[in-house]
């Protein structure tokens, strides 16, 4: 896992957002595995402005998102149909059938399940995955005690998640309490992960993702199997690590290693002052 502390969270959503664009020129057909919640809403931000002024396209990317809730229809404003629309979808060149979202509004939810891991299959497996953090450690939808075999599947949220995100819900309005999800080991298949996490809610899931042991309590503790995960994360993210520092330093000769064999990782934009 590289863990990448940054000062702010503009910060993170540059760093991610250059990572981003740098798979994209590197693969322009590359597979993305996309996010909602609050956290990626700066990165689509940057993605959109980089498409706008030609540094990046979208044209022969293809998207899978994460989640979406059980039982909302694709044209409610809740729903993560919506949500990617808003942020993203309607500002790029992507062709919309290049994108693809679990069909939360559907008869048969469990085909849906079926049908989103033979599409993600057949598309040839996502290139890169980007992940937000849930407060009690979950990624998607998978909740505290999911399997870290999972696949896409129906998830129960925990009251913590349904309370975390009812800020999104007017008072009257009827707030799903369940989700189709890609599961952990769908997750866990993605060439490179992006996780990105901002803020002092974050910092205890974080450090348990990244310090904990490895186990369902805490689902995104799976990613310690992946060979290529990037953790970004800001100042108040990382303030339960126990070994911040030690990151920190491991990125800086990281960063110095590839600078003298004159290789670059992505994107260059790190902080080279000592936080
Ligand atoms: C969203 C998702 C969730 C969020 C997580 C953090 O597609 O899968 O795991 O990434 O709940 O949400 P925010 O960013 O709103 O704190």
């Amino acid at each position: 896992m590289r863990v990448v502390i940054l000062p702010n969270a503009e910060a993170v959503a540059r760093f991610g957002a250059d990572l981003v664009v740098e798979q994209l020129h590197t693969r322009p057909d590359s597979v993305l595995g996309l996010a909602t919640g609050s956290t990626p809403v700066a990165l689509y931000k940057r993605l959109v402005q980089a498409c706008r002024t030609g540094r990046v396209s979208f044209s022969r990317a293809r998207t899978f998102n994460l989640d979406e809730y059980l039982g909302l229809e694709r044209c409610h404003p809740q729903s993560y149909h919506q949500y990617m629309r808003h942020h993203l979808f309607a500002h790029i060149d992507i062709p919309p059938e290049h994108t693809a979202l679990p069909a939360g509004d559907t008869e048969d939810a469990f085909a849906a399940c079926e049908d989103y891991e033979r599409r993600i299959r057949a598309s040839g497996g996502i290139d890169l995955q980007l992940l937000g953090i849930g407060r009690n450690g979950h990624i998607g939808f998978n909740e505290p005690t999911s399997s870290l075999g999972s696949r896409t599947r129906i998830k129960t949220l925990t009251q913590a998640t349904i309370d975390d995100n009812a800020r999104f819900y007017k008072d009257d309005e009827c707030q799903p309490h369940m989700a189709i999800t890609m599961g952990i080991g769908t997750i866990l298949e993605a060439r490179r992960i992006l996780l990105l996490a901002t803020g002092p809610a974050k910092a205890k899931a974080v450090s348990r993702m990244i310090e904990g042991p490895l186990g369902a309590f805490c689902p995104a503790s799976a990613l310690q199997l992946h060979p290529d995960t990037i953790v970004a994360i800001d100042q108040a993210a990382a303030s339960n690590l126990v070994h911040g520092d030690f990151y920190q330093h491991v990125e800086k000769e990281h960063q110095q290693l590839l600078g003298r064999t004159g290789r670059h990782s992505a994107p260059l934009s790190l902080p080279t002052t000592k936080q």
